[in-house]
């Protein structure tokens, strides 16, 4: 299968490697603004397949689009000194209509994964100015905090991280919200797992594993400018989903008709992931301090979106 990624920048780059690395989808097509910098992202990704798979890799203009299954949106500007996020905002959703104006014509079919910050407020958008149904239009979410937290709490409680079922819920962002009371460690409450092994978790360290997933990004920015491994891998696993039509678990980011009173806002929740892009959302039962937490999350995310006037 084609998957296309428009944005060859760091994270779009990082997603098409590891795409080929992983073996997901058969060719991936590069597409940028900056058509030198798609040839040379392809070229340096398309020299690393022969160690790995036979993903064809190459860099084309939209038309290479056509019949792609999955378009990944990378494309977008970053932050001015002191521009404010929302004039930052009102910049990439220029930049989208101009780039899923090109999609569409190329990839009418194509499910559309965004990855662009900030990203429940760029997956709305996007959703807007595709018209496409709700569940076509994917955003990364919280697919990268909720490895993080089941990373974290895989290093505390001395287990595999694919053994920690738990999810960080809402906004890819600081109102995020990590769920304790339905995580588990294989199929034990995580809390009395931890006490049974005598890791507790209380709450001290349960805010701390949560600030350390909030704050993950900022402090891999502060040593190398931006992220781009995380981000690459999440996309790459949410595509082989969909190529394969799994039907895992993720959780991602999709225009939701209503959550805690909100209404139309994008924001992650745990959804099941198939060739048709989002098949079925899964509403977690959630505690009341949870259940406030995630209203406040997509109270953020749509104070945003709703700016943007669509
Ligand atoms: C991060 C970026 C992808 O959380 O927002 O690393």
């Amino acid at each position: 299968m084609k998957i296309g990624i428009v944005g060859t920048g760091m994270v779009g780059s990082a997603a098409g490697y590891a795409m080929a690395l992983l073996g997901v989808g058969t060719e991936i097509v590069l597409v940028d603004a900056n058509p030198a910098l798609a040839r040379a992202q392809a070229q340096d990704i398309a020299h690393a397949t022969p160690f790995a798979t036979t993903v064809a890799v190459r860099a084309g203009d939209y038309a290479d689009l056509k019949n792609a299954a999955v378009v990944i949106i990378a494309a977008g500007v970053s932050q001015k000194p002191g521009e404010s996020r929302l004039a930052l905002l009102e910049r990439n959703v220029e930049v989208f209509r101009s780039v899923i104006a090109g999609v569409m014509k190329a990839a009418p079919e194509a499910i559309l994964l965004i990855a662009t910050n900030p990203l429940d407020v760029m997956t709305f958008a996007a959703q807007r100015i595709s018209g496409l149904p709700v569940e076509r239009v994917i955003g990364s979410g919280t697919i990268l905090d909720t490895a993080r937290l089941r990373s974290l709490l895989g290093d505390h409680l001395g287990i595999a991280p694919n053994s920690v079922h738990a999810y960080v819920l809402g906004e890819h962002g600081d109102s995020e919200v990590p769920v304790w009371s339905s995580a588990m460690a294989g199929s034990v409450p995580i809390v009395s797992f931890a006490e049974q092994i005598g890791r507790p978790l209380d709450a001290a360290a349960r805010t701390q594993i949560a600030d350390q997933v909030r704050g993950a990004a900022y402090t891999i920015i502060e040593g190398k400018g931006a992220t781009w491994y995380g981000i690459g891998a999440g996309l790459a696993r949410i595509v082989r989903s969909i190529t394969d039509d799994e039907r895992t678990v993720l959780s991602v980011s999709m225009v939701t008709g209503e959550i805690e009173g909100v209404r139309d806002v994008a924001l992650s929740l745990p959804r099941v992931i198939g060739r048709e892009g989002v098949v079925a959302t899964l509403m977690p039962d959630l505690d009341a301090g949870e259940r406030a937490a995630l209203k406040h999350s997509a109270e953020v995310i749509s104070g945003f979106s709703t700016k943007l006037r669509f």
